[in-house]
């Protein structure tokens, strides 16, 4: 895989590369959009992901090529850079963008080539993947010192004002932290997160891709975010929060009538309901409990369509048929709107699983789903130290 890696560099830039980075998607098991409202989720690294080979050049430029489009950029090294009408570019466009902001000397001309093996749109994180690829390939390879979690806070920096998506920390945390079987439970309140060892026991976590493929560019994705903001500001005339998970289910419920709007309340209500169930998943999985852990993934899933609306019928048709045998749970993953399921299937049942979600779904909606196991993995990290 890297040989051919190496080969491709070696023709599209006419020279060996000197370094190589790897950083994982994520799936999130649980806690949907409670990120940017101060809540809990709790999220594994995949060990499907992104490639990032680099070699120095004299030209002055960022090359900026990948093996998965064929659109390419190259872009002056400058004080300032805008975006360019190339989608994928601009995700480690805006790393490249912040990092100069933040270093504001000592970088020079990169060629760099990006390959990965994430279904794009498959709301599996390939975006955050390629963004902390490259924030972590900067810091290494021009010798920043920034730690981690500074990385981190760059490439969400670069996703809201560069790329215009107002996404919260949940995807370029895990791909940094993740740690090999081991789920994190981030905080988002105060961005740290407590490891907790991912015990499946007879269970597979499978990723079932719908193929119905979303952009987080999506109007829809900001939207949800304005609405949290708006109940917020509501709920503030009487109670003294600055984040929307500070409630628990029960005070919001006493508070639920200063809310005018009823689809603003919901989107509270979903909100504030998935962080208290986080919590809940974490002590289950803590005491194995997989079949509690999966009951809470099921009604995770319900609150998303029907408070939160952000699944749409390819997922919901993917749960649905995960609610028949053998299945502890399935739940959407990420932002919603398309994308990918998760399920946790028993062993047993691994095959009829497959068998069913294949022909059903493709029965109904004429996509093809995608389905494989998740391995958990770890973050993001240098190959080798120089490949020259
Ligand atoms: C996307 C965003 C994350 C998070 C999820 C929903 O993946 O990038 O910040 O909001 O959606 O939980």
């Amino acid at each position: 895989m890297i040989d051919s890696l190496q080969e491709e560099f070696r023709r599209i830039y006419k020279g060996d590369p000197e370094y190589l980075f790897f950083a994982p998607g994520r799936v999130n098991l649980i806690g949907e959009h409670t990120d940017y409202n101060g809540g809990m989720a709790l999220p594994v690294a995949i060990s499907q992901g992104t490639w990032l080979l680099v070699s120095r050049n004299d030209k002055h430029k960022f090359v900026l090529r990948s093996l998965n489009v064929d659109d390419y950029a190259e872009v002056l090294v400058s004080p300032h850079y805008r975006r360019t009408n190339i989608d994928w570019v601009n995700y480690p466009l805006g790393v490249i963008s912040r990092f100069t902001q933040l270093k504001d000397d000592g970088t020079s001309g990169l060629n760099m080539l990006f390959s990965g093996n994430i279904p794009r749109g498959a709301g599996l994180s390939s975006s955050a993947s390629v963004e902390m690829a490259t924030a972590f390939a900067l810091n290494q390879i021009f010798e920043a010192g920034f730690g981690k979690m500074e990385l981190v806070r760059m490439a969400v920096e670069a996703e809201n004002d560069f790329v215009g998506v107002k996404s919260g920390i949940l995807d370029q945390y895990a791909v940094t932290f993740g740690e090999k079987n081991t789920a994190l439970a981030l905080d988002c309140s105060s961005v740290s997160h407590t490891p907790v060892p991912c015990k499946l026991g007879e269970y597979t976590l499978m990723v079932i891709n719908t193929n119905k493929t979303r952009s987080l560019t999506d109007t829809r994705y900001n939207e949800r975010f304005a609405q949290c903001r708006q109940a917020l500001g509501y709920l503030q005339q009487e109670s003294p929060i600055s984040e929307l998970c500070e409630l628990s289910p029960e005070q919001f419920e006493n508070l639920r009538q200063l809310i005018p709007d009823p689809v603003l309340a919901r989107r509270a209500q979903h909100v504030i309901e998935e962080n208290d169930r986080v919590k809940q998943a974490v002590s289950a999985l803590k005491k194995d409990d997989l079949e509690l852990f999966g009951q809470l993934m099921f009604d995770s899933h319900a609150s998303l369509r029907e408070l939160y609306e952000v699944t749409g019928r390819e997922l919901d048709l993917v749960v649905e048929i995960s609610q028949r045998k053998g299945v502890a749970g399935a739940r959407m993953t990420g932002a919603g709107f398309g994308g990918s399921a998760i399920a946790l299937v028993h062993q047993a049942e691994l095959k009829n699983f497959r068998k069913l979600v294949m022909s059903e779904y493709k029965k109904v909606t004429g996509y093809e789903p995608q389905l494989f196991p998740v391995k958990i993995a770890d973050g993001v990290k240098q190959l080798t130290r120089q490949l020259r």
